[in-house]
């Protein structure tokens, strides 16, 4: 879902009309009035009302005809946040978590007017967008003057999903503070979307099998499962000292804070290594990190990212505080009080 939303807002070219044509793509949506359901998704009717099963099947019908793939990625993300708005899932939280029985009961939606709506907003956002661009000089004939590029790949091997672009002047990112299913369920909010969009509109590489159950997606991401193609324990705390006391004074049980968090920077470590390598000598990254609770504890993020890149060919130039302002979604879950602020680290990788 992130590669498909990148892949919108980074095009270099754009149909400049699409408003007019997503509202045609809602006009033959409400006119089409077959009862086809065009996801193979299980367990649907418990996340969708059947009503709203029909009218997302016509939407997706509607888009598929569409010949433009620019325009159907653009109306597949519109579409995901209609199923957003539409199924049973809860709006309050990540995890997937169905309203109860006597609420659904009482909603009345229309996913084609919800579309229709999101539409509109999201084509006069994105107009403005590329006005923006439009004003600072970066387009040429409509066209975006530098070259973009959206990847589908774990970050565990960056090497091999960028090998023929990089190395790299500059990384930013933010990666997952833990484990997924203890921090945001990533994969768990995008598994409803997904199933209503064409995969491979997204990617060849998009993995049809991360639909397989609600929660492979978080599986499959940092921290998600127990593999061996990772950094050693030994190898991970040997790097960051920080990390070993913190983990030292946490339980041990099995499926207990310490396994967790060690399996997640097992991970970490891996791919810190594999995106340093694709990072040219003497190129900078920005890190932007957040600081997660695990059994009531503050994980010291910035402090065990600063010591794993320092052992990484890099140095920690400087760390920045940021707070946040804005969050969609609220401050406090099972297992994470409330994070206010972020560090963003601007780190050197150091001459070759
Ligand atoms: C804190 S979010 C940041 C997202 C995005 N960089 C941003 O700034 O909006 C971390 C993201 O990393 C993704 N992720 C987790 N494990 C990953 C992996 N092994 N490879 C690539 N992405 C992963 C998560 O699903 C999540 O979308």
């Amino acid at each position: 879902l992130a590669v498909l939303i990148s892949r919108v807002r980074t095009a270099q070219s754009v149909e400049a009309e699409v408003g007019a044509i997503a509202e045609q793509v809602a006009g033959k949506a409400a006119a089409d009035r077959r009862h086809t359901i065009e996801t193979a998704m299980e367990n649907r009717d418990k996340w969708f009302q059947a009503d709203v099963s029909r009218e997302l099947s016509r939407l997706r019908r509607a888009i598929r005809q569409c010949d433009d793939l620019w325009v159907r990625r653009f109306l597949w993300v519109t579409l995901a946040e209609t199923v957003r708005l539409t199924s049973n899932d809860r709006t309050s939280t990540y995890k997937l978590h169905a309203r109860p029985l006597s609420e659904i009961e009482k909603r009345n939606l229309s996913p084609i007017a919800v579309f229709k709506n999101l539409a509109k907003e999201n084509a006069a956002s994105f107009k403005a967008f590329r006005h923006r661009l439009s004003e600072a000089k970066r387009l040429k004939s409509s066209k975006y003057v530098a070259k973009t590029d959206a990847r589908i790949g774990d970050t565990r091997n960056a090497q091999e999903y960028w090998a023929d672009a990089a190395p790299f002047d500059l990384l930013m990112t933010s990666p997952p503070y833990g484990d997924n299913l203890t921090t945001v369920t990533y994969g768990q909010h995008s598994y409803l979307p997904l199933h209503w969009i064409d995969f491979e509109d997204i990617d060849p590489a998009a993995d049809i099998e991360t639909l397989r159950t609600t929660q492979e997606i978080d599986r499959r991401s940092l921290g998600g499962a127990a593999s061996d193609d990772v950094w050693t324990e030994a190898k991970l705390l040997e790097a960051s000292p920080r990390l070993k006391r913190f983990a030292d004074a946490l339980s041990a049980k099995p499926g207990d804070a310490r396994v967790r968090l060690i399996r997640f920077y097992r991970d970490f470590g891996a791919s810190l290594e594999s995106i340093v390598d694709v990072v040219k000598p003497d190129g900078y990254m920005i890190w932007t990190v957040g600081n997660r609770n695990i059994a009531g504890q503050q994980v010291p993020t910035d402090l065990v990212l600063s010591e794993l890149v320092e052992g990484l060919r890099c140095n920690v130039v400087t760390t920045l505080t940021r707070r946040i302002h804005h969050k969609r979604m609220p401050d406090r879950n099972a297992s994470s009080a409330t994070m206010r602020e972020e560090k963003i680290l601007l780190v050197r990788k150091i001459e070759a």
